[in-house]
């Protein structure tokens, strides 16, 4: 590996900031009894009012898809009936878990360019009679914003409720778990929350106990099935969750949540947005076609086509190794057709987003003026853009990941 560290511009991990970074590697600490209790509960306390709700949070120990399983496993309940919105990688992702636990999956399939649309998904809820409804905020693969508010609002009318992935949104763009009347939540640590991979936040509300409570048969789940973190929470006060829970990673993100809450959400959700318009300005000036319409295009994530006759891969390439920065490729059918970049928690920073274009602009030049060491020219006559927009296709194996 190189000495000279990547600045990360992947969406997710992100950078983590120094003093986070001193907190997790504290002296390990014994995660119950008196003295951790009231540290944990404060940590909680955070989380809620990151996650807007006065409902259950845990902090479950895994990566993001730990959490999203425990919480739609849960909600499933043993092949309970499920519904899926998937409009990208992730939704996907959201998609299999559910198969996992079911055999009674109904797909919403929306194509990869556009969000799902409340009036459609409210006709199409409208024939099945859906308790639970799964859908991605903000899909990474493709940087579209799916409007949960307006499709938690078109599910209720149908007596359905949403469970939400926000595992690239919680903490850059509003979520109102128990606003929107959202049956559960989940997210990592390693996106918006700007803490090192680990530990995968779940919040469920009264809404989503409710319907966890009336499943004919409980999942049959044991470490990600989020009863029994409540029975752990109700019935053992001085340890109140059901394994040992990663005390470093949980003081590092209760660091990086004093540092979020100090920040406050509204300051934050406005620093996101200026962040993806200045990166966006900026791409498409010098030439990248962006994958997702301005109308609904994440704050955290944006997609774009290369200019004409250069390659995505090798651009990356060139990026890393004369800039030592790192952003992402294309998942899906979009696998070497675009660069994702994520400007989520700690990147979403002008100097930042101005480093990454003053290096993309270098990168540009230099492939231009000599081409073909190493060179940035297409390998795939026509490869870069589509006419049209494409159909989405599922994965046959695990694609390149975030
Ligand atoms: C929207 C979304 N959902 C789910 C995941 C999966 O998270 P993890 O890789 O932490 O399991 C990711 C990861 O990038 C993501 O961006």
């Amino acid at each position: 590996m190189e000495d000279r560290p990547l600045d990360l511009m992947i969406p997710g991990p992100v950078p983590v900031s120094p003093d986070v970074l001193e907190a997790m590697g504290q002296p390990v600490r014994q995660h119950y009894g008196p003295e951790w209790q009231p540290f944990y509960e404060q940590f909680i306390a955070r989380l809620r009012r990151i996650f807007e709700t006065t409902g259950s949070v845990y902090p479950i120990p895994a990566s993001g898809s730990g959490g999203l399983e425990a919480m739609l496993g849960t909600l499933i309940g043993a092949d309970g009936v499920v519904g899926v919105i998937t409009n990208g990688f992730f939704g996907n992702r959201l998609l299999d878990i559910a198969r996992a636990h079911t055999p009674h999956v109904e797909v919403l399939q929306i194509p990869y360019e556009r969000p799902a649309d409340p009036d459609e998904t409210r006709a199409w809820l409208r024939a099945r009679r859906l308790r639970v409804l799964a859908v991605v905020h903000s899909d990474t693969s493709t940087g579209i914003l799916n409007p949960i508010a307006d499709l938690a609002a078109a599910a209720r009318a149908e007596g359905a409720a949403l469970a939400v992935d926000a595992v690239s949104s919680l903490a850059g763009a509003p979520v109102l778990t128990d606003g929107w009347g959202l049956a559960a939540v989940a997210t990592a640590s390693q996106k918006c929350l700007e803490c090192p991979p680990g530990v995968a936040p779940v919040a469920v509300t009264s809404l989503g106990w409710e319907i966890i409570d009336g499943q004919p048969a409980p999942s049959r789940g044991w470490y990600l099935n989020l009863r029994n973190w409540r029975r752990y929470e109700r019935e053992w006060p001085h340890h109140p969750y059901p394994v040992t829970i990663p005390s470093n990673n949980i003081v590092a993100l209760n660091r990086a949540l004093e540092r979020i809450l100090d920040e406050g959400l509204e300051a934050r959700f406005k620093r996101h947005r200026q962040a993806a318009e200045l990166l966006r300005g900026g791409l498409e000036r010098l030439g990248f076609t962006l994958f997702a319409d301005r109308r609904w295009a994440s704050p955290t994530v944006t997609v774009a086509y290369p200019p004409d006759g250069i390659n995505a891969a090798a651009l990356m390439e060139r990026l890393r190794v004369r800039h030592r920065i790192a952003v992402a490729g294309g998942l899906d059918h979009l696998a070497g057709r675009v660069i994702r970049i994520g400007h989520l928690g700690n990147q979403a920073t002008t100097e930042r987003i101005r480093r990454l274009l003053g290096a993309l602009e270098a990168c540009l030049r230099e492939g231009r003026a000599a081409p073909g060491s190493p060179s940035l020219g297409a390998t795939r006559a026509g490869a870069p853009r589509p006419a049209a927009p494409g159909r989405p296709r599922r994965p046959r194996r695990p694609a390149r990941r975030t």
